[in-house]
């Protein structure tokens, strides 16, 4: 069954209960599956924040759903009001996480359809931007199905891959961008294994990957990052699959901190090495992984991440949440329109306009 990571909850009889958005709160996994509900924007900031809902596609659907959380809230006849309400709502929940650039991807185009409303009365002002937010996660589930019908044939019957941190059906509406391939396999009876990289600090492969995988009935193996090259040593990877928080328009990809690291070790071990992302991830007005921004998280979730102190008090921490993957070491990156191979300059803007790249 699909993961139901985030949705929106239209407004009750009479709007007596406002819409709301229901996600998966992601960091009382694994141990309890809980969904969070929310008519308060400022509650939906500090959730992304949080990690409460994370993954670059999922954070984008929630600041989607987040602007019509604040415009709901407005008690106004006066419809350009509104439109001021869709631009500060814009400001703020931009500020919630800087590296996805989903998040800012999803915000412009609420701005958009904002003003294309025009004048239109408050009611059906705010109806138009629930349903808008709907389809960027219609959209998003949609591309990862294409994404993962695209992500199987680099892959065969009987293998096994390696992925790290979450980009499964948590990470987005339903289905995953990296794991997609993954469970698609499944659907048509291809035996599949993935070790899954534990994903310090904050440990998205051991609490999310591993259990989305096995509630799939999928085979998966947890290990800890440092053991990545051990096992691939081994020649049994036959991939490593991973999604993205922004891609720059040589193909620099920035995903969860370690991942430059496996992708050096793939390259040492001739393993191809795939990012699978929607375009939605792609940020072509960038040239290089140079220029995209990296989130530093809190000390405290390398100090005592996993419940207890255990490192020294007072010692220095350097937290970078996403490390940026050198288009060199990329074999290809896939995206819901197709497969893209270097020279990526040239075949993610060809994928962008909607043209087959060039082999
Ligand atoms: O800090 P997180 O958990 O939001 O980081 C998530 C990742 O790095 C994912 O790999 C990425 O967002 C792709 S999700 C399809």
């Amino acid at each position: 069954m699909a993961l139901r990571t985030i949705e929106w909850m239209p407004a009750g009889a009479a709007s007596l209960v406002p819409g709301r958005v229901r996600m998966i709160d992601q960091t009382r996994l694994p141990g309890e599956l809980v969904y969070l509900e929310t008519a308060d924007v400022r509650e939906l900031w500090a959730a992304i924040r949080e990690l409460k809902v994370r993954g670059a596609p999922a954070i984008g659907i929630a600041v989607a759903m987040g602007v019509v959380l604040a415009v709901q809230a407005e008690d106004t006849a006066d419809t350009a009001a509104l439109q001021k309400a869709v631009d500060r709502a814009a400001e703020y929940l931009a500020g919630a996480r800087p590296t996805a650039v989903n998040l800012f991807n999803a915000l412009d185009r609420m701005k958009r359809t904002a003003v294309r409303l025009g004048n239109r009365p408050p009611a059906p002002f705010k109806e138009a931007l629930a349903r808008e937010a709907q389809r960027i996660r219609d959209e998003d589930a949609e591309m990862c199905r294409a994404i993962g019908r695209h992500g199987l044939t680099l892959l065969r019957d009987d293998c096994t891959v390696l992925t790290h941190c979450n980009a499964g059906g948590l990470a987005t509406s339903e289905y995953g961008t990296a794991l997609a391939p993954v469970y698609l396999a499944r659907e048509q009876g291809w035996t599949i294994r993935v070790f899954a990289d534990e994903t310090r600090p904050l440990l998205q492969g051991a609490r999310l990957t591993a259990w989305e995988l096995m509630q799939a009935g999928i085979d998966v193996t947890l290990i800890c990052d440092n053991m990545a090259a051990s096992v691939m040593a081994t020649g049994k990877i036959s991939a490593v699959l991973v999604g993205a928080d922004r891609i720059a328009a040589n193909g620099d990809t920035a995903n969860k901190i370690g991942t430059y690291s496996l992708a050096v070790l793939a390259a040492a071990h001739e393993i191809p090495f795939y990012v699978l992302a929607p375009t939605t991830t792609f940020d072509l007005a960038i040239p290089n992984g140079g220029h995209i921004p990296i989130e530093h998280r809190p000390a405290e979730e390398v100090t005592e991440g996993l419940g207890r102190r255990t490192a020294p008090h007072g010692v220095k921490v350097h937290s970078p949440a996403f490390d940026v993957t050198p288009a060199g070491l990329i074999t290809a990156i896939v995206c819901e329109r197709g497969i893209a191979r270097p020279p990526y300059e040239t075949s993610l803007a060809q994928l962008l306009r909607g043209k087959k790249p060039t082999p």
